[in-house]
């Protein structure tokens, strides 16, 4: 039988911190993902919070990447309803064997926070897309003036030491990469996600706003 490795202490203060995050945005995502079917690919899926978004009949198969061991096991807990409409992928997603143009979305929530080279994931993700297929993005962005933005400059360092994450992530220029997407001639949109602000963690104050957008590949 295969091992699962228990959570450390911070590794479930970071479980709670995803699981309050979702909740924050269930109705920035009820939008997002409103329509979404098909094969879906999930890139940085973590512990699976997506799952009540994705068990439904329209989703064929679900394909969430997770490079982290730990995650991956709650992840495969997570999803255990879903049977085999969902493969829990241990891997980077440039480590994923599918076809190109094989999947109908891609979803990134809270992801490009935490990767060194957004650029290079959003290409990949745009490889896997069927052309007219949809990326959905939630991420957070650094707050651009005020008191939030002076705190995230200076947990900048030490956030980022701590949790692996960017509170002044700027997903623009990694998602505004030329001729990717219909309808974006320069830089992409993003609007302002709603959220449920009641009795969430201080410490996404620290994340805040956060933004979404839709884009469809040309
Ligand atoms: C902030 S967490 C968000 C998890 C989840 N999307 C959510 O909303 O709860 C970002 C996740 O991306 C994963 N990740 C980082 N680099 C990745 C890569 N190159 N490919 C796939 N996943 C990656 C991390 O391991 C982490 O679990």
């Amino acid at each position: 039988m295969k091992e699962t490795k228990k959570l450390g202490r911070f590794e479930k203060l970071s479980r709670d911190v995803l699981i309050s995050t979702s909740k924050m945005l269930k109705d920035a995502k009820d939008e997002l993902f409103h329509g979404i079917h098909g094969r879906v690919l999930e890139v940085g899926a973590g512990i699976g919070v997506n799952v009540y978004f994705f068990n439904r009949p329209e989703v064929d198969h679900w394909v969430a990447v997770e490079p982290d061991r730990k995650l991956v096991d709650e992840c495969h807990k997570m999803v255990a309803d879903m049977g085999d409409r969902v493969t829990v992928f241990q891997g980077y997603l440039h480590e994923l064997e599918e076809p190109p143009e094989s999947f109908d979305y891609v979803v990134f929530t809270t992801l490009l926070c935490s990767v060194p080279e957004p650029g290079k994931i959003v290409k990949e993700a745009h490889r896997f897309l069927k052309p007219g297929g949809k990326l959905c993005v939630i991420e957070h962005i650094g707050d651009s003036f005020g008191l939030r933005a002076g705190f995230q400059m200076l947990a900048k360092y030490p956030w980022r030491l701590a949790t692996g994450c960017n509170c002044r992530n700027n997903p623009v220029p990694a998602l505004s990469q030329p001729g990717f997407w219909q309808n974006v001639d320069d830089k992409v949109d993003l609007k302002i996600a709603p959220l449920r602000t009641k009795r969430f963690s201080p410490l996404l104050q620290l994340l805040k706003p956060f933004v979404m957008t839709t884009l469809t590949k040309k």
